[in-house]
């Protein structure tokens, strides 16, 4: 089968009320405390990518039995020492960093060393931001050019509390802390520039032994050794991130309305939502509920009229991190120059993603001036390419993120694309074209 696109028209209108699959983030994480707990838990929605199939692929290697139906996933944990440790264990987070920098902080009790490989992209991340605070626990690390995967984990049986500044707002890095700090007699303390805070929310849902005291910029999370985990039934709530192409695509095309269903609006997770309100789109908020500590709402989006540009405030960077790529879709269709800057982890993401913007902007014409942190935008509200204007996308690291965007611009913005590395939707999002094709037939 073929793995490209090739996308020749604008989208027309529509008006329609869709699902998107399950939080990436929240169905990694389940996947992780089930594993610890003492028991059954069950999950409904929980999205069925790659990435968690890596994550339960790693648990089961851990001796944690795990089954799979259409109905929803159960996992047999066997309490919070229940993992089987083997010699010459390989754990494989393919493309996830999410998974990758997560296990590790559970892993650090392990008798024998544990080998943690990843795929083409993943092993151009960086390892480091968390084999540095993890280390201070008392475990040992070998990296490949002292930061990348492969990496080996040297576990250790006399682990000791830290007190760590995590300064970058990397929610991956916090979480592989905290977990590491739920193996350790003692308290660790972690000062951390706000990211998501899903790991903390579960923990507190859990009612395991966490604090944390919220500062304008920090959050000081401290958290002790954990000896119980209950089971743990959670129905995942739909992922933000994946409706941001939606939501954009709503908001660029004519005459549409979308609703979408059932998502996780978590504020440290709705940056998208403060950002494109301020450019003038509409997006309102029906059926808000909370579920176990996190919200949740249906999203109404309309077609938007007059697109302002933004200045965009640095503090919204973090909640909004996997949506610029398409947000910057926005900026290119809106009224004046916007600017967004400090955003130099956008290039430590699946691929480097700023250069991305760079390249799918100025194929759409649009003026774009980005540095290693910051991108400026000259949007066009006239913005439509013609026929004539071939575009050809190969992105060899496949992101997921970088091909969904250009789906997203060549069904607003027109022109004649061939968009290359479908495949890599599974990673995050494996019936995004078939919500898509859903839409054109309306
Ligand atoms: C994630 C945290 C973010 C985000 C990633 C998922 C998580 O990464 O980009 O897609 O689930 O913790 P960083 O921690 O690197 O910011």
């Amino acid at each position: 089968m073929s793995n490209f696109v090739k996308i020749e028209n604008k989208i027309g209108n529509f008006k329609k009320t869709i699902k998107v699959p399950g939080d990436k983030s929240l169905s990694i994480r389940w996947v992780l405390f089930a594993s610890l707990a003492e028991g059954i838990s069950k999950a409904k929605n929980l999205l069925m990518s790659e990435d968690v199939l890596a994550a339960l692929d790693a648990i089961k290697k851990l001796g944690i039995k795990v089954s799979v139906k259409k109905k929803g996933c159960i996992i047999f944990g066997k309490g919070i020492e229940g993992y089987k440790y083997k010699k010459g264990l390989i754990i494989d987070a393919k493309n996830s960093g999410t998974l990758g920098r997560l296990i590790l902080g559970l892993l650090i009790n392990s008798p024998y060393p544990i080998n943690l490989i990843g795929d083409k992209s993943l092993s151009k991340r960086d390892f480091r931001r968390v084999s540095d605070p993890l280390s201070k626990f008392g475990v040992k690390f070998k990296l490949r050019n002292n930061n990348l995967l492969p990496m080996k984990l040297y576990g250790s049986s006399e682990l000791k509390p830290i007190k760590y500044f995590e300064k970058k707002g990397s929610a991956q890095c916090k979480s592989s802390i905290i977990f590491a700090g739920m193996r350790t007699a003692g308290t660790t303390i972690i000062k951390a520039k706000k990211s998501r805070n899903h790991t903390e929310l579960l923990c507190k849902h859990l009612r395991l032994p966490i604090s944390i005291k919220r500062n304008n910029n920090f959050d000081e999370i401290k958290i002790k050794k954990v000896n119980k985990i209950n089971t743990i039934n959670y129905d995942i709530p739909s992922d933000i991130s994946s409706s941001a192409f939606f939501i954009v695509l709503t908001a660029l095309s004519k005459n549409s309305e979308l609703i979408i269903k059932n998502v996780n609006i978590n504020p440290s997770r709705i940056g998208i939502i403060t950002i494109l309100k301020k450019m003038g789109v509409k997006i309102i908020f029906k059926n808000e509920k909370t579920y176990k500590g996190e919200k949740k709402a249906d999203l109404k989006i309309v077609s938007a009229k007059n697109i302002k540009s933004i200045n965009c405030p640095t503090k919204l960077n973090s909640g909004a991190i996997d949506e610029f790529l398409v947000i910057f879709l926005v900026a290119a269709k809106a009224k004046g120059v916007s600017y967004f800057k400090n955003l130099g982890e956008l290039n430590q993401k699946e691929s480097p993603r700023l250069k991305w913007a760079e390249k799918i902007l100025t194929n759409l014409g649009i003026k774009t001036i980005a540095t290693n942190d910051s991108i400026k935008i000259y949007g066009d509200p006239n913005l439509t390419l013609n026929f004539n204007k071939k575009i050809v996308l190969k992105n060899y690291l496949k992101d997921h993120r970088v091909f969904m965007t250009s789906v997203i611009a060549a069904l607003s913005f027109g022109g004649n694309w061939t968009v290359h590395d479908k495949d890599s939707i599974n990673t995050s999002f494996p019936n995004f074209l078939k919500i898509i094709d859903d839409l054109k037939k309306w």
